[in-house]
């Protein structure tokens, strides 16, 4: 089981987008994948649907009065299972600040997951903010995918990633963790600055750039409000196609060959 923490401090950038389309079209591709919303927001929540669902995330796992197993509910799809957040999440960012071990609550939540081997990947959809979620997201993962928006300023924010991952992993709350990849989101053809930024973002992080650039299309911003990811949405558009091949990129980075799956009959 690897950790991912999908972060970015900045709002709007695609990490949820990433986090749930990521999160199904490593699930087509035979993966067992559980995507945890860190966000009081409950976007990737809501993606799924699960809106509905009122009092249920990873509060009480995070203060310690319950298990994360059974904080994890699963989605329509095959493979794919979520810990939902609702805005009493952000309840958790007082309460754990003032606990001992506030770095690595989150941590020490998932461990337990790690034994039981039930996902290959983890997907951490962080909230929009340097706060105490998204260092205990870094200090909980193996590495960090971060998205950014095709747009001026994307490596300034950057910088300030980095700097935090640098910060947690000298505290010693997680030394393994690094920053493992960039993806770059609402890429414009129809702009020279989209084109601009992600040559200079690939200058500056060649190795850490993927490949694949996520194109601007409405459809994958339409995709949420059905409680659908862009692969039942739009299964044979361009966002659907970006992210499959995202999720191919993404194998191919950690070495992980798709499994071959028996698929369960879906519930719809
Ligand atoms: N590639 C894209 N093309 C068009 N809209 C997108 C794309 N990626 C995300 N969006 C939309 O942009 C908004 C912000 O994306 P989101 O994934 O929620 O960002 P974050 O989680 O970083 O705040 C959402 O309304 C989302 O549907
Ligand atoms: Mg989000």
């Amino acid at each position: 089981m690897k950790t991912i923490a999908i972060a970015n401090q900045k709002g709007g950038v695609g990490k949820t987008t990433t986090a749930v389309n990521l999160g199904c079209a490593l699930a087509e591709r035979g993966l067992r994948i559980l995507i945890a919303d860190l966000d009081p927001q409950g976007n990737a929540t809501s993606s799924f649907g699960m809106q509905e669902i009122e009092g249920e995330s990873l509060y009480d796992a995070l203060v310690g009065n319950a298990a994360v197993a059974d904080k994890i509910l699963p989605t329509r799809l095959d493979r794919v299972f979520i810990v939902p957040a609702d805005l009493d999440l952000a309840g958790a960012e007082v309460e754990i600040a003032r606990m001992e071990n506030h770095l690595t609550r989150l941590a020490e939540t998932l461990r337990p997951l790690h034994d039981d081997n039930a996902f290959d990947f983890v997907l951490l959809d962080c909230p929009p903010s340097l706060g105490i979620l998204m260092t205990n997201a870094l200090a909980a993962a193996d590495e960090l995918l971060t998205p950014l928006q095709c747009e001026y300023f994307a490596l300034e924010g950057l910088v300030k990633i980095v700097h935090v991952v640098e910060q947690v992993r000298d505290s010693g709350a997680n030394t393994r963790v690094r920053l493992g990849g960039i993806v770059m989101t609402m890429f414009d053809s129809r702009t020279k600055l989209s084109a601009q930024v992600v040559d200079e973002v690939r200058r500056h992080f060649p190795e850490l750039i993927y490949d694949t650039v996520v194109p601007r299309t409405v459809r994958l911003s339409e995709a949420p409000s059905f409680g659908k990811s862009i692969l039942e949405y739009d299964s044979a558009g361009v966002g659907a196609r970006a992210y499959r091949a995202l999720a191919d990129e993404f194998l191919r980075r950690h070495a992980v060959a798709a499994p071959v799956r028996q698929a369960t009959p879906r519930i719809t």
